[in-house]
């Protein structure tokens, strides 16, 4: 069994990210090495025995020893260790989840099921940096993934719903203290029916601009509103996650230069937990009959599924309750626009963690591991 340095395991997606390994028996195939940012030399978890203590994920000569490590710590100590340990002469391939290192020339993002050719073309080259992509991008190409492998995107806009989770495990908690709250506030108004609704709303208007609600994580109250920015402002009037949405589509593909998919996004916060949906606007290269569109999702891969576009089905299966927890991707929503035959509307829903962030890495360790 190979060796492989495991960063970052104990947080949200490390810790999907190891039960998913568990469940697919990857720690059969690995000798795993636990690393940790805060308790080198404490135990490494009980169900992973043998594993010994503890290693300091800041030690290069300690990470230089493997030839493989899988990190789900964030961008914070990719940027602390990565190069070190490139500088130090490691060549062992790297599998994060973090965005620092996605865009660079030198690592591909990984999205086996979308892009296997280009994963196999650049570990053929010598390619040893491999990150997972953002999550509303690998949802929304593991759902559309038939459309872009049949050639038929001339462009598309995506106006996103996005999960607290997005933000992280603090970001989840705020979410529903902010719930808790605002119900608390009116809770005796609720709990009368004769209570007058504008009474309540009054009450919920004004705990939600008072103040004094936790808004350390999200900057503003997320319960019962939602915010239309995600990341950083680039400056030219787009979010870094809309950024995100064009450049990394079209790196998972493969395609640069004149071969470049024109894809815009609209990122929007709500309050779901942790599944990202997305309303897609997408132009044909030509017109193709609804019914093979959905043969193309559904062939795609084992995960895309096509959601019948009807209020009982779309209730149903395509809501971020229905999906979370699943590895499966739901289309729905497909119609052809008013615009003209070539114009098609689909939503599609996926678990960020899941699609969205642990499972291309532990598929990925499962091709570097061969
Ligand atoms: N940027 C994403 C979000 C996180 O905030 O929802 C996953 O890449």
């Amino acid at each position: 069994a190979q060796a492989v340095g495991l960063v970052g395991w104990r947080g949200m997606v490390g810790s999907v990210l190891m039960q998913r390994m568990r469940d697919e028996g990857d720690f059969n195939l690995i000798e795993p090495v636990f690393f940790s940012t805060s308790n080198a030399g404490g135990n490494a978890p009980e169900w992973a025995p043998g594993a010994g203590k503890l290693q300091n994920a800041f030690d290069i000569e300690a990470l230089r020893k493997l030839p493989i490590i899988v990190t789900a710590q964030g961008g914070d100590y990719t940027t602390e260790v990565y190069g070190k340990l490139r500088e130090a002469g490691w060549d062992g391939i790297w599998i994060d989840a973090a965005s620092t290192l996605r865009m660079k020339d030198d690592a591909i993002i990984i999205l086996d099921p979308v892009n296997r050719n280009v994963i196999d073309a650049g570990l053929k080259n010598g390619i040893k940096t491999f990150a997972g992509g953002n999550c509303t991008v690998s949802c929304m190409l593991m759902g559309l993934g038939g459309l872009f492998q049949n050639g038929l995107v001339e462009w598309m806009t995506a106006m996103t719903y996005q999960a607290a989770s997005g933000g992280g495990a603090q970001h989840m908690r705020e979410l529903l203290t902010q719930f808790g709250l605002i119900n608390g506030q009116v809770r005796t108004l609720l709990d009368d029916p004769s209570s007058a609704i504008l009474d309540i709303d009054r009450g919920v208007l004004a705990l939600q601009q008072g103040g004094t609600l936790p808004t350390e994580h999200f900057g503003v109250p997320l319960a019962g509103n939602l915010i239309p920015w995600i990341d950083k402002d680039l400056g030219d009037g787009m979010s870094r996650e809309e950024w995100k949405g064009g450049a990394e589509t079209n790196k998972i593909l493969g395609r640069t230069g004149a071969d470049i998919i024109p894809i815009d996004s609209l990122c929007v916060r709500i309050g779901a937990m942790r599944c990202h949906s997305q309303a897609l606007t997408i132009k044909l290269k030509r017109d193709v009959p609804l019914d093979e569109i959905e043969d193309m999702l559904r062939a795609a891969n084992p995960w895309a599924k096509v959601v019948p576009n009807t209020r009982e089905a779309s209730m149903r299966d395509l809501t971020p309750v229905a999906v979370t927890g699943t590895l499966q991707i739901p289309v729905g929503r497909l119609r052809k626009l008013a615009m003209g035959p070539e114009y098609l509307s689909a939503f599609t829903v996926g678990d960020q963690l899941l699609w969205g962030a642990a499972e291309p890495l532990r598929r990925m360790l499962r091709i570097a591991l061969g």
